[in-house]
């Protein structure tokens, strides 16, 4: 009888009798080293066995606990998994792949009602080499879902080869023609592959998102990036959801639930996210690399008379730093002062728990709660290091009451990263050098140049961290590190800079670039309120943006860029890197209607934006090059409401003067005493359509 279990269930009897739940990686959700955070398998699997001696009768002695598994694998009597049907509801995902591996995903609801909550769902999974699913499959395999996670799905397809294309299906086990949408996946170059042989001596394209709100618009960037651009591996930098809720009702997009506290809460919300078609197709097409971002971050100087269009509250809650949020101290008086009655200790643990459940992303290191910083070798080409410059381990942010950080931000002693991320990041970046990688890409949350935003910094971001921001600076410079490109979410906005230590004008040639150590590429949101100011009219936006690349305290600002929503791509070969901006025209539907705005080349060896930046032409956004000369002065000017769009906000006194055209002043909202009165001359006049 033993050898038979082994025949049907292609499990050793030596397995653990907890294999089938511990293949769905869900379970380990969020730290599969701390079996107290984590889902206890071997309890789900005692429920189980618990439940079939319930309801089976005749069994008396029954005391195998294989028995269910057994169960599992024979399906021609499976009374105790579940057998009702199952509906794939999210499609299917893939994500964090090596160069033999790569996560797959999927969600397995029960049809007609759920099941007691002791009955797994049984999933089988199965790869292929090419999108007809036709041949032997190259790794298969099978898992059980409950209740317990969602009924998401997360498995590890294996054994695969380097940089190769794989099609994935899930199926119902007890029903194995119920299957759910193929997906599209890749695996990366091995390590050593000579970087002029990555991706068969192609350029390589990433896709690079942040910033997703579903009330505030419809996800077409994904869409674009999937249906209409050459990108492969999609990176998203953050805020990937939102916490809060907001009336998305006129486009269609209202949010489910309430502000996020519990477990399902974040499993409604992310699930609501899962529902935009673009996103569905983006995740279905291409293997996924992301970090996430929690904060409630309104860009400092740009306040809004509707904060709720522009809260960062994302994927946990706002403002967060490694021991709190600013509406809930890790504190029994935190607890009581959040919105939502949940200390910060709980919301942060169903935040990263609904995170890790429906995302295909790795945990890098189990015994470390937190850790999603980690590292992608894409041959010899690049490496893609992802930062968490949130979470984990992060020293005081503003918290709105305490906000002289501006004065502590060049304490040596405190960190974004936290000390042992740092070291980690500095290894990192040394050693891609080392091994011979072309380019270090470093995949970040927030701003990383110095950027003055009219009198004030965002302390949230690099800028309230200058030591540290120092400490990266110096590490590249002192270790001769060539060709670093980091990417950055979070802001709502565009922005490209050379990158030099903050002010540093002695050794930085803004018109040539000399002197530059790397090159940031930060991008806009997917669909979250600009900066400056929700739905403001790209003419309105280039007056800002006018002010901000003439500010002498943004000597590296090259370009920005604050009206559209969008996304940048990033293609890299041995010689160059392309950035190209992807404007989107209109995110008040689900429509792919998108053009490329500006486009940025960086020349290996050059570590600065290649010259004229841009080609010298951009589409959208302001060209420190062709910049038009701002007079600053300090007088206000009475703020007119015709320029901007309403609801919208704008956080610059601008006047478009005196020499070409007539004088128009933006409209100014300002809650941080602030104000610039920048004259900005011809071309720039802001369109009263609004
Ligand atoms: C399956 O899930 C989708 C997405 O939630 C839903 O639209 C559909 O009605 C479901 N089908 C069944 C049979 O439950
Ligand atoms: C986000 O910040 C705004 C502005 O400070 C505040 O009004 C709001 O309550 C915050 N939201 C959360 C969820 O903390
Ligand atoms: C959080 O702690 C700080 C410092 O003790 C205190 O000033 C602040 O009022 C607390 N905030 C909340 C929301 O409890
Ligand atoms: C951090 O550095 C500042 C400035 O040097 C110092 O005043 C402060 O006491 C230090 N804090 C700790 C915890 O060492
Ligand atoms: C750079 O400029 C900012 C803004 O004036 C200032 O706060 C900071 O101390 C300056 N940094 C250096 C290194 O001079
Ligand atoms: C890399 O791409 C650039 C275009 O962005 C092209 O000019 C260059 O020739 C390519 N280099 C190689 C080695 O193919
Ligand atoms: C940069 O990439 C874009 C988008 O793929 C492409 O249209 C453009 O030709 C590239 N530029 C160069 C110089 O290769
Ligand atoms: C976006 O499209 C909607 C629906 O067609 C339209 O009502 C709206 O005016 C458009 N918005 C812009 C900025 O063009
Ligand atoms: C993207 O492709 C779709 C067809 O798949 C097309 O309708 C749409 O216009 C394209 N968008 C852009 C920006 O090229
Ligand atoms: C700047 O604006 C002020 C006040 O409007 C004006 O007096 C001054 O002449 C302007 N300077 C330049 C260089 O245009």
């Amino acid at each position: 009888m033993r050898s038979s279990f082994v025949v049907f269930l292609g499990v050793a009897l030596t397995a653990s009798a907890t294999k089938l739940f511990d293949s769905n990686l869900a379970y380990s959700s969020p730290f599969v080293g701390f079996s107290e955070f984590a889902r206890d398998t071997r309890a789900i699997q005692k429920r189980h066995i618990e439940h079939i001696k319930r309801s089976t009768v005749g069994t008396e002695g029954f005391s195998d606990e294989h028995y269910p598994t057994f169960y599992g694998a024979d399906f021609s009597n499976a009374p105790f998994l579940w057998n009702g049907g199952v509906n794939f509801t999210h499609r299917v995902a893939s994500g964090d792949p090596f160069d033999t591996s790569v996560l797959l995903w999927t969600r397995a609801f029960p049809i007609n009602g759920t099941p007691d909550q002791s009955v797994p769902v049984c999933v089988s999974f199965n790869v292929f080499d090419n999108p007809d699913l036709k041949g032997k499959p190259v790794d298969s395999g099978e898992a059980f879902t409950s209740w317990d996670v969602d009924f998401t799905v997360k498995v590890e397809a294996t054994g695969l080869k380097a940089e190769s294309s794989y099609w994935y299906q899930f199926a119902d086990c007890t029903n194995p023609s119920s299957t759910s949408v193929v997906g599209a996946t890749k695996t990366l170059p091995h390590p050593n592959t000579p970087a002029q042989q990555v991706n068969g001596g192609k350029p390589l394209t990433f896709a690079v998102f942040s910033c997703s709100q579903f009330q505030n618009g419809y996800f077409n960037a994904y869409g674009v990036a999937t249906h209409n651009t050459s990108a492969e591996f999609f990176v998203h930098l953050g805020d990937y959801i939102y916490e809060s809720l907001g009336n998305g009702a006129s486009i269609g997009r209202k949010v489910l639930g309430r502000e996020l506290a519990t477990i399902h809460d974040y499993r409604q919300r992310l699930g609501q996210y899962r529902t935009d078609v673009s996103l569905l197709d983006a995740h279905q097409a291409h293997p996924w690399i992301t970090v996430w971002v929690s904060h409630n971050h309104t860009f400092t100087v740009y306040s809004s008379p509707d904060l709720s269009l522009l809260q960062d509250d994302h994927e946990v809650a706002d403002q967060s730093w490694k021991a709190g949020t600013a509406n809930s101290n890790d504190t029994a008086s935190g607890c009581a002062f959040s919105p939502s009655g949940a200390c910060f200790t709980d919301r942060k643990l169903a935040g990263v728990r609904a995170y890790h459940e429906w995302m295909p992303i790795r945990q890098v290191d189990v015994g470390d709660k937190l850790r999603i910083w980690r590292n992608f070798q894409f041959g010899k080409l690049l490496d893609l290091t992802m930062l968490d410059t949130r979470q984990y381990d992060r020293d005081i942010t503003d918290l709105y009451y305490n906000t002289d950080i501006n004065s502590i931000a060049d304490f040596q002693n405190r960190s974004l990263m936290g000390a042992q991320q740092e070291k980690w990041f500095y290894n990192a970046l040394s050693q891609s050098k080392a091994r011979g990688a072309i380019w270090r890409v470093v995949g970040q949350q927030i701003v990383f140049t110095q950027l003055d935003e009219g009198g004030a910094f965002d302390v949230d971001a690099w800028d309230g961290y200058r030591a540290n921001r120092n400490r990266v600076l110096d590490h590249i410079q002192n270790n001769k590190i060539s060709n670093t490109l980091i990417l950055s979410g979070d802001s709502h906005a565009n922005w490209v800079s050379d990158l030099i230590h903050p002010n540093d004008t002695a050794h930085y040639n803004p018109a040539t670039g000399d002197g530059s150590l790397a090159v940031e590429f930060a991008g806009t949101a997917v669909s979250s309120g600009s900066a400056f100011g929700n739905h403001i009219t790209p003419q309105a936006a280039d007056v800002i943006s006018n002010v901000l690349v003439t500010d002498s305290l943004n000597a590296d600002l090259q370009w920005s860029e604050g009206s559209y929503r969008g996304f940048f791509t990033l293609t890299l070969n041995t010689t160059h890197a392309n950035a190209t901006y992807w404007a989107m025209r209109n995110t008040s539907t689900a429509n792919l209607d998108a053009f490329p705005s500006a486009e940025f080349i960086v020349k290996s060896g050059a570590n600065k934006l290649s010259r004229p930046v841009a080609g010298g032409n951009v589409l959208a956004g302001v060209l420190k090059s062709n910049a038009k000369p701002v007079n600053v002065t300090s007088s206000a000017v009475a703020p007119s409401s015709s320029a901007v769009s309403s609801g919208s906000i704008i956080s610059v006194t601008g006047t478009v003067s005196a020499s070409e055209s007539a004088n128009t002043v933006v409209s100014v909202s300002e809650s941080v005493s602030f104000s610039i009165t920048g004259t900005v001359t011809a071309g720039l006049q802001p369109s009263t359509s609004g």
